[in-house]
C-alpha cells in the first residue's frame, strides 16, 4: 500500500517513533494531521536521541518530505525553534521539503497560560495535561475564533485578531481563572518576527498530498497520542483534545477515504500512561519502578514518570476495531526481559459482570478489576535478535499469544531502542 499510517493503540508513548523512523526511509512524504507539541516522539539515530515534537519523524532522513496537516494546532515559536535545532543536526537542510498547512490552528501563550490555570485550579479533578495549551487551542478552532496559519497573509488583520483575541482572553483568566494575564504587545512583536520565517512554509495540505498520491508515491501518516486518548474513542474526560485515530488522518490533512490506509497500531508489550484516568491493568510498587526505570518510562514532553500496566488484551482489541488495524507493531519488549510471569490483561470484572470487550461506558473502567492469563517470562536479552527464530522461544510465545487474542496479524517486534533493533515481519508499504 502506498498510504500507510502509524496509530498508538494505548494512551501513547507506545514507541510510535521508531517505528515511523523506521518507515520514513520506505516513504517520500511523512505526515502529521493531529495533536501539537503535547506530542514527543523519541527516535536514537546513530546513537543520539532526538525528540520531534511537531516536525514529523521524517524530517531525520535526507530528502524526504514532511507535512503538518490542517489538524494539529502549532504553536509557532515551538516549531520554530525545533526547526533550528533540526537544522544545527544537519536535517531540515531544504526548507521547501517543510510544509505546513494554511489551515492549521496556531497555540498562542493565552492557550498555555489557560490550560495551567485550570489543571492548578482543578486539584484532584485535574487532567493532568502537558500544560501546552492544546485544549484551548482545540476549544478555540470548535467555537470559530482560533487563528489559522492563513491569516498571516495579512498581517494588519491578523495582530488585530491577535490583540483581540489577547484581551478577551485576559479578561477570562484575570476574572474567572484568578491567573496573570498574558502580555499582548510581547506576544505580537514575538509573532510579527516569527510571521517572516512561517510564511514560506505555508501549503494547502491537501492539494499536495492528492498530488503526491496520485503520482504514486509514498505517503506515511503519522499520529501522534494513542487511541485511549482520543478525544472520542478514548477515556473522556482523561483525553487530549484531537481525534487519534486513524480516519483522523483524512480530515487532519483534507484528502477524502477513498485514499485506502494500510493502519499500523504500536502497541508496547506492557501498558504505561501519564496523567490521570483509568487505567485497569496498573500495578505499582517494586516492579513497577524497576520497569520504569529499565524503560525510560518518563514523559519525552514532560518528563513526568509514567504509571505502568501490563498488556491490556481487552484495549488492543478496541483499538483494533476503531483503527481497522492491518497490523500490529509490538514494542519495547526487551524491557520485559527478566521478568517471570509476564501477565496479559484478557477481560474485566466491573461490579460482578465479565467483559471480554471495551464497555460502552468507559467511565466503568474507572472500577474495573483486570483479569490476567499468565505466561512464563525469559531471562536471555533479545536484543541482536533481528529474525523470530533469534528471539527467545519465551517471548515468542508471548508475541504470539498476544497475536492470536488480539487477532491482528504481528507485524514488527521492537527488541531495542536504535534504528535497526526491529524484527521486520511485514512491511505495510511493501505487503
Ligand atoms: P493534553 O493533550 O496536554 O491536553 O493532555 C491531556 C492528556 O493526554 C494528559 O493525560 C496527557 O498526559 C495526555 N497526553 C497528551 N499527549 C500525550 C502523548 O503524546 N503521550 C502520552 N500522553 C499524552
Amino acid at each position: 500500500m502506498n498510504t500507510v499510517a502509524v496509530v498508538g493503540t494505548q494512551w501513547g508513548d507506545e514507541g510510535k517513533g521508531k517505528i515511523v523512523d523506521m518507515l520514513a526511509a520506505d516513504a517520500d512524504v511523512v505526515v502529521r494531521f493531529q495533536g501539537g507539541n503535547n506530542a514527543a516522539h523519541t527516535l536514537v539515530v546513530d546513537g543520539r536521541r532526538y525528540v520531534l515534537r511537531l516536525v514529523p519523524a521524517g524530517a531525520l532522513h535526507p530528502g524526504k518530505a514532511c507535512v503538518v496537516g490542517n489538524g494539529t494546532v502549532v504553536n509557532p515559536i515551538a516549531l520554530l525553534g525545533e526547526i533550528d535545532d533540526l537544522k544545527k543536526n544537519g536535517f531540515l537542510k531544504e526548507p521547501e521539503l517543510f510544509r505546513l498547512s494554511y489551515d492549521a490552528h496556531m497555540v498562542m501563550p493565552y492557550h498555555i497560560a489557560i490550560d495551567r490555570a485550570r489543571e492548578a485550579r482543578a486539584g484532584k479533578r485535574a487532567i493532568g495535561t502537558t500544560g501546552f495549551g492544546i485544549g484551548p487551542a482545540y476549544e478555540d478552532k470548535m467555537a470559530r475564533v482560533g487563528l489559522r496559519f492563513e491569516e498571516l497573509l495579512d498581517q494588519t488583520a491578523f495582530i488585530e485578531r491577535l490583540r483581540r483575541n489577547i484581551s478577551e482572553k485576559n479578561a477570562y483568566l484575570k476574572s474567572v481563572l484568578k491567573a496573570k494575564p498574558v502580555k499582548a504587545d510581547e506576544i505580537v512583536e514575538a509573532m510579527k518576527k516569527a510571521r517572516r520565517r512561517l510564511l514560506p512554509y505555508l501549503c494547502d495540505s491537501g492539494a499536495y498530498l492528492s498530488d503526491t498520491i496520485a503520482a504514486g508515491k509514498r505517503v506515511l501518516f503519522e499520529g501522534a497520542h494513542g487511541t485511549m486518548l482520543d478525544i472520542d474513542h478514548g477515556t473522556y474526560p482523561y483525553v487530549t483534545s484531537s481525534n487519534c485515530i486513524a480516519s483522523a488522518a483524512y480530515d487532519g490533512v483534507g484528502i477524502g477515504p477513498s485514499n485506502q490506509l494500510a493502519v499500523l497500531g504500536i502497541s508496547k508489550g506492557y501498558t504505561t500512561r501519564v496523567g490521570a484516568g483509568p487505567f485497569p491493568s496498573e500495578f505499582t510498587g517494586q516492579l513497577a519502578d524497576s520497569l520504569r526505570e529499565e524503560g525510560g518510562e518518563f514523559g519525552s514532553a514532560t518528563g513526568r514518570p509514567r504509571r505502568i500496566g501490563w498488556f491490556d488484551a481487552v484495549q488492543a482489541r478496541y483499538a483494533a476495531r476503531v483503527n481497522g488495524l492491518w497490523g500490529i507493531a509490538l514494542t519495547k519488549l526487551d524491557v520485559l526481559t527478566g521478568l517471570d510471569p509476564i501477565k496479559i490483561c484478557v477481560g474485566y470484572v466491573v461490579k460482578g459482570k465479565r467483559y471480554d470487550q471495551m464497555p460502552a461506558s468507559h467511565r466503568m473502567l474507572l472500577s474495573a478489576k483486570p483479569i490476567y492469563e499468565e505466561m512464563p517470562g525469559w531471562r536471555e536479552s533479545p536484543a541482536n535478535a533481528r529474525t523470530l527464530d533469534e528471539l527467545p522461544a519465551a517471548m515468542r510465545n508471548y508475541v504470539d499469544r498476544v497475536g492470536e487474542i488480539v487477532g491482528v496479524p504481528i507485524a514488527m517486534i521492537g527488541v531495542g531502542a536504535g534504528r535497526d533493533a526491529t524484527i521486520v515481519l511485514r512491511n505495510p508499504f511493501t505487503a
